[in-house]
């Protein structure tokens, strides 16, 4: 089976977020665990790193059209992890500060969707499955069903799009959708919801099978509380859409090998994860102490995250508990300022980092004990699971793939059920009384390693959702019955 994956990021290349780490990973389990052709296609952004572009080949340079417009396409490839990566050349489009946030972000993306589509015949790479990450590349389901389906070559090439973030749909005026998105009248009903022109809507209408990345978001996405206006699109689609929870890569989040923590650790001998914490309360100007718990939030600071409940309560816990509290990240404001504040008021306790840094988070991952992620709504979420796999206790809300991944903690006949703290409802009397119950179990030295071994043991890898996955190829390439 061939199989193209299509996306605005992948790690390690370009990335801001989830959906560059589940492109950075799936794709190489799948070729690994099945033995597949599984190629990858993102923009070449300025921001991929001279130490790539060194590797990559020059495969082909066309000349892709965009409604009026005929604009230059380089296509470029580089071999990772058993995964072919090509990348559209544009400077026009991709030549930027960052990934994304400009104004035409609208006609960035519908010219890398339909270069996805001219890349198949440059390539002569025609897939068995075309999968589509995200607004961005809706659109290549689209051009894929409207426009290029009238090529022979094309016709047996199947799509899976998955959504990773409702949230964002890619919505636009109605006068772009000839003049920037080459599409025709005819499209005009399936291009439109709720007056505008609604890229992800497309997607989910046109595409062979939608999925979401965990069960219980694929339910969620389905109720108006959480579908961003799309769930009667989603109701009406409901026969092809499925969850499946992502993993995370394990090479890379290993506290066995980890290069960027400050010693190694395993779940048989968590020593190393001390020797982290104090090296991390070193670096931040901490009290260098064994004793006290070190919670932590590593999040993109939006309020979708549960930072309004996070600030409805950590005053007081962090005012009436001997812990230490560190935060990374960076976003709204006015979380950004709550928490340099909170810095400013506990200085012996507090630590406000408000800035994005792979390694520094998995310095944090490596010295935390509990970790907080009590996120409003969570398509599926991936720190709750790096937390685990670095020994930190997590306390999350039962939304999203943080319901599927984390269960809570619990005894009976002294054997421990569960893998975390968790708590149902939205607001911040939940949230501090299950933060407090982390922190009572913090105190049970004993009953806290069984808790952490047993988190560390729980498997996040890709490789029970990498089958899944492969059967819903099978089955949407008409492999299976
Ligand atoms: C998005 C979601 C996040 C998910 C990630 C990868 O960033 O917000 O929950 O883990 O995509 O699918």
């Amino acid at each position: 089976m061939k199989l193209l994956f299509a996306g605005a990021e992948a790690m390690p290349f370009a990335a801001t977020g989830g959906l560059g780490d589940v492109l950075g990973s799936l794709p190489s389990a799948l070729a690994k665990s099945h033995d597949l052709d599984v190629r990858v296609i993102i923009p070449l952004y300025s921001a991929i790193k001279e130490e790539y572009r060194k590797e990559m080949h020059e495969e082909a340079i066309i000349s892709v059209p965009l409604a009026w417009r005929k604009q230059y396409c380089g296509i470029y490839s580089l071999k990772k992890n058993g995964v072919t990566y090509y990348f559209i050349d544009n400077e026009y489009y991709f030549k930027r500060e960052s990934l994304y946030g400009f104004f035409d972000d609208g006609e960035r993306y519908a010219y890398f969707s339909m270069a996805v589509m001219e890349a198949m015949s440059a390539l002569d790479f025609y897939p068995d499955i075309l999968h589509a990450h995200d607004w961005q590349t809706a659109l290549t389901v689209v051009y894929l069903n409207r426009i290029y389906k009238k090529r022979p070559e094309y016709q047996g090439i199947k799509s899976v799009f998955t959504i990773h973030n409702i949230e964002y749909q890619g919505k636009y005026d109605f006068s772009i959708l000839g003049d920037v998105f080459a599409l025709s009248e005819n499209e005009y009903s399936l291009m439109e919801y709720d007056g505008c022109i609604n890229l992800m809507k497309g997607a989910i209408e046109e595409a062979d099978r939608v999925t979401t990345v965990s069960p219980r978001y694929a339910e969620e996405i389905r109720t108006p509380e959480y579908a961003h206006g799309l769930h009667t699109c989603l109701n009406n689609n409901a026969h092809k859409l499925s969850g499946i929870l992502n993993g995370i890569d394990y090479k890379y989040y290993d506290p066995k090998s980890d290069p960027s923590i400050a010693e190694t650790f395993s779940s048989v001998n968590t020593d190393g994860k001390a020797v982290c914490k104090s090296a991390l309360q070193r670096e931040l100007g901490l009290d260098e102490r064994a004793d006290v718990p070190l919670l932590s939030i590593i999040s993109r600071l939006a309020s979708h995250k549960g930072l309004d409940i996070i600030e409805g309560c950590i005053y007081d816990i962090v005012a009436s508990h001997d812990i230490q509290l560190v935060i990374l990240g960076k976003g709204e404001e006015r979380y950004e300022q709550f928490f340099t504040y909170l810095q400013e008021r506990f200085p012996q306790k507090v630590r406000a980092l408000i800035t994005y840094d792979r390694d520094l988070s998995k310095r944090i991952y490596s010295a935390t004990d509990i970790f907080l992620m009590p996120s409003k709504s969570e398509p599926c979420g991936l720190s709750q699971m790096i937390a685990s796999r670095y020994g930190a206790i997590p306390v999350v809300r039962e939304t999203g793939g943080l319901y599927d991944s984390i269960k809570p903690f619990w005894i009976k006949d002294n054997k421990i059920n569960g893998n975390g703290f968790t708590f149902a409802g939205y607001n911040a009397g939940e949230l501090k009384e299950r933060t407090e119950a982390a922190l009572t179990l913090y105190k049970n030295e004993e009953l806290r390693r069984r808790l952490v071994y047993k988190i560390m043991r729980t498997d996040f890898s890709w490789k029970s959702s990498a089958n899944s996955y492969i059967k819903l190829y099978e089955l949407t390439a008409g492999l299976l019955g």
